[in-house]
């Protein structure tokens, strides 16, 4: 029944009142679940009895779009906590309210600004202090729907203290290596490596890499805390389907007037490493981690078909890579 009412409501993008059984008693009246879900977006002015005076702010909370609310309770109710609340974070709201029924003309926007922000969980944006920041900065000055700071740390040390994050996330980053083993002879890139040892330099390198990170991101979540982990790695095949984009590369760095010494010096500190490599159960194990889920998918190389089929030229394919990689 209530779902029907709900999406004839939602239709009925005029309605800027609602009155939803206003005179019935508690027994029939309404939980801020059944409220929040039937009233639309466009709905200003609501009258509703409710099971629970307690849940009005739940409502408040949910249907910020309200500019005024009514709300009736079967029984002679004290409302005390709810104005205390309004007081609190509403600061240009007013109400009245009787032994039966509690009215609330809302300021605009008064909770999101005082409660919303205030009450959302903080976020550390972590990447090397030599990184340019200027874009970070300005994405949180043009977003201030959260609180957002930056930590300048490479993530192969603790960045954080002990117990204090709540949720992890990395993505595309962990192939960058702490530092490269060895120089690649003919590329600078691992995965066009055929030399068996420089392979398993790069591993080696790899797995420590990924021990320290595994670590210290254990060290700092709290106990229940996840990580969630987006790796650039290789398919079955050991392809990533980006390998050309690296060939093109380092056959433009050999166009540079670079001296041989110099372009062997040209060795990215990447390793790609492979969906066991990264889903490795006895690794998550040791650092206290329990895998809930991990999955392979393969991604198209961003604008390398289009030049390809010309429908871009090099000049353009160039420029686009790198406003992609630069973010
Ligand atoms: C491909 S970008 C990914 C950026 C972002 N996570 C995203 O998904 O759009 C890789 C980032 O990893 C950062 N990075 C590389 N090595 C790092 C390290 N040791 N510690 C912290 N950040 C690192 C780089 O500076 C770069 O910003």
């Amino acid at each position: 029944m209530r779902t029907s009412i709900s999406s004839f409501l939602q239709r009925a993008c005029c309605l800027a009142s609602l009155c939803i059984d206003y005179d019935l008693s508690m027994y029939n009246s309404w939980t801020a679940d059944n409220i929040s879900y039937i009233v639309p977006s466009y709905v200003k002015h609501l009258k509703v009895s409710i099971k629970n005076p307690d849940e009005i702010k739940i409502v408040l909370k949910r249907l910020q779009q309200l500019s005024s609310a009514q709300f009736r309770f079967g029984h002679a109710s004290c409302w005390r906590k709810i104005t205390e609340w309004i007081d609190r974070n509403m600061s240009h709201s007013s109400y009245k309210a009787d032994a039966y029924s509690f009215i609330v003309w809302l300021g605009k926007n008064s909770i999101e600004f005082n409660e919303s922000k205030h009450n959302n969980p903080l976020v550390i944006h972590n990447d090397l202090p030599t990184n340019d920041w200027t874009s970070l900065f300005q994405l949180l000055v043009k977003d201030n729907s959260y609180y957002g700071v930056a930590s300048g740390h490479s993530f192969y040390e603790q960045c954080l203290p002990n117990h204090s994050v709540g949720i992890g996330y990395c993505s595309t980053s962990i192939h960058w290596l702490s530092k490269k083993p060895c120089n690649i002879l003919n590329h600078c890139l691992i995965d066009a490596v055929t030399c068996p040892k420089v392979n398993e330099e790069f591993r080696q390198q790899a797995y420590l890499d990924y021990c320290r990170f595994l670590k210290h991101r254990s060290c700092e979540l709290i106990s229940g805390g996840v990580l969630i982990l987006v790796v650039l790695a290789t398919n079955k095949e050991g392809k990533r389907g980006n390998e050309e984009f690296h060939n093109i590369l380092y056959e433009c760095a050999q166009l540079l007037p670079f001296t041989s010494n110099e372009l062997i010096d040209y060795t990215i500190p990447a390793y790609f490493r492979s969906y066991d490599e990264c889903v490795d159960e006895k690794l998550f194990a040791e650092y206290s981690f329990d895998l809930i889920k991990s999955q392979n998918v393969m991604m198209e190389p961003p604008f390398l078909k289009s030049w390809k089929e010309e429908q871009i030229t090099f000049d353009e394919f160039a420029r686009l890579s790198t406003s992609f990689v630069r973010g």
